[in-house]
């Protein structure tokens, strides 16, 4: 494989650096709109959510608080089965706090039902979700997604913090692999 050329592995982008950054931009305004004289906690899901937390942050021009969760869910393959374990809790005392999980993607949403009521049950003033992407699947979750930056087919994507085993997570841009990647 060449290492230095990942971004040729991509067949379709879906998303350039410069989309991705305009919504970020997009979405960082609603809320900041939506929590005028609110502190403001952002959380984080480990690693995906690295690099959209990292960037929607940085669109804010208030100040704002970040930590973050790493989750591992059990589930067969590259399905989640709901059944969460916690690998990094938050270092933060949520009680009382305005939260937003900042996720890169929803699939079935299974992992982010069982986060919000975990969070939910620690008593913060408020809990809300902000994810980059949407699978159609996530449509049917009884959880409330207030921000999305984009729906997507259900197709496999990686770039901007997806990855396909643990690489692509680098590319500035978010699209599909080409077929020759998988074999
Ligand atoms: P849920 O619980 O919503 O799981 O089914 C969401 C998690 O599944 C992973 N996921 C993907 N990762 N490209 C990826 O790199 C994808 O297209 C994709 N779809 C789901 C991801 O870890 C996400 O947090
Ligand atoms: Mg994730």
């Amino acid at each position: 494989m060449d290492e230095s050329h990942i971004e040729g592995d991509l067949v379709n982008i879906l998303f350039t650096e410069e989309q991705i950054q305009s919504r970020l931009g997009e979405l960082a305004a609603e809320i900041e709109a939506e929590y005028e004289g609110k502190d403001i906690l952002l959380v984080g899901v480990l690693r995906g959510a690295v690099m959209v937390m990292a960037d929607l942050a940085r669109h804010f021009s208030r100040h704002l608080e970040m930590d973050w969760m790493a989750v591992s869910s059990y589930g067969s393959g590259t399905k989640s089965s709901g059944v969460v374990r916690i690998l990094k809790d938050l270092d933060t005392d949520i009680s009382g706090r305005h939260v937003i999980i900042v996720e890169d993607i929803i699939d079935t949403g299974l992992t982010l039902s069982w986060l919000v009521s975990n969070l939910t049950s620690r008593a913060p003033a408020s809990v809300e979700i902000c994810t980059l992407l949407r699978k159609p699947e996530a449509l049917q979750m009884s959880v409330d997604v207030k921000w999305v930056g984009y729906d997507i087919p259900n197709e496999f994507v990686v770039g901007y913090g997806l990855d396909y085993a643990e690489r692509y997570r680098n590319l500035r841009s978010i699209g599909t692999l080409a077929p020759h990647v998988y074999s």
